[in-house]
């Protein structure tokens, strides 16, 4: 057993401030989960960048927090075509210096770039809505349209945002439940009512280890997130993508994707 093991196993209730967040290390992270992108990333692009634009008019886009966005650009990517200002939320500061460095580089590495292809695939399903004018390279746009900010999800402002995404965030940074439950209640309260949502949650996971660091996560399943969700948000959809017995990468095996309207 690692120590990082050790932590785990002898702290089972690890909160979110328990965690060195400011150890994090984001581009380890990034290589692990995204230097290759694998289908189930693939999936939920598809599927958060459909569900944005079923939100949103070309008469008024939409103004977009990305919850805990860490080393990753899928909801920033996914929200683009249809965000009239993008907030990407994030806590760790290590993290908010990668994605700055990343809005800053010459060029969208190659792993964003094929992600884009899937959000630009969600926008070009019907001819009569087809959305022809999307950037083959969206790094101008992106960084046009992106603040970040250093926030925790617990201090997110209420009825705020027209639409809220959120990648592996309130399961991911607590081992408590109750943490998580108050997590997600925050991430919904923050969009105003009729408003959308469109997340991603890690299914049955217990803890995921960057750069040989450990991170609490919260085990959770559809129920879960449906007990959660369903007194506040309306029309409900819930996909599993890649549920396994195995593990793909590090917690990961599989996948809750959320979307719905928030409750007026
Ligand atoms: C598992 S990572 C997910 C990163 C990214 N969204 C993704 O899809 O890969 C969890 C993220 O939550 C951030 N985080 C930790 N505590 C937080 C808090 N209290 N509020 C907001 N974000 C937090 C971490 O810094 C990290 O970026």
């Amino acid at each position: 057993m690692t120590s990082a093991e050790e932590t785990t196993a002898t702290m089972p209730n690890l909160q979110n401030k328990d965690a060195d967040w400011n150890a994090f290390d984001p581009e380890g992270y990034f290589q692990h989960y995204y230097g290759d992108p694998h289908p189930d990333d693939d999936a939920l692009t598809y599927l958060a960048a459909r569900a944005l634009r079923s939100a949103a008019s070309p008469y008024r886009p939409l103004d977009i927090v990305d919850v805990g966005t860490g080393p990753s650009l899928i909801p920033l990517l996914a929200a683009l075509p249809v965000a009239s200002r993008l907030t990407a939320w994030e806590y760790a500061k290590p993290n908010l210096e990668w994605l700055a460095n990343e809005l800053t580089a010459p060029a969208l590495r190659p792993q964003w770039q094929h992600f884009w292809q899937r959000v630009k695939a969600a926008h070009n399903l019907d001819g009569a809505n087809a959305s022809p004018t999307l950037p083959h390279d969206p790094l101008p746009l992106l960084v046009q349209s992106t603040r970040l900010l250093r926030g925790s999800i617990f201090d997110l402002p209420p009825r705020t945002f027209d639409a809220a995404t959120m990648f592996f965030c309130a399961e991911s940074i607590t081992a408590s439940t109750e943490e998580f439950q108050s997590a997600v209640s925050a991430y919904i309260e923050t969009v105003r009512p009729g408003g959308l949502i469109a997340a991603a949650f890690l299914a049955g996971s217990t803890g995921y280890d960057v750069s040989g660091r450990r991170y609490p996560a919260v085990a959770i399943d559809t129920d879960d997130i449906a007990a959660c969700l369903i007194p506040r948000v309306a029309a409900l959809e819930l996909t599993p993508i890649g549920l396994s017995s195995t593990e793909i990468r590090s917690g990961y095996s599989g996948a809750l994707f959320v979307t719905g309207r928030i409750a007026g």
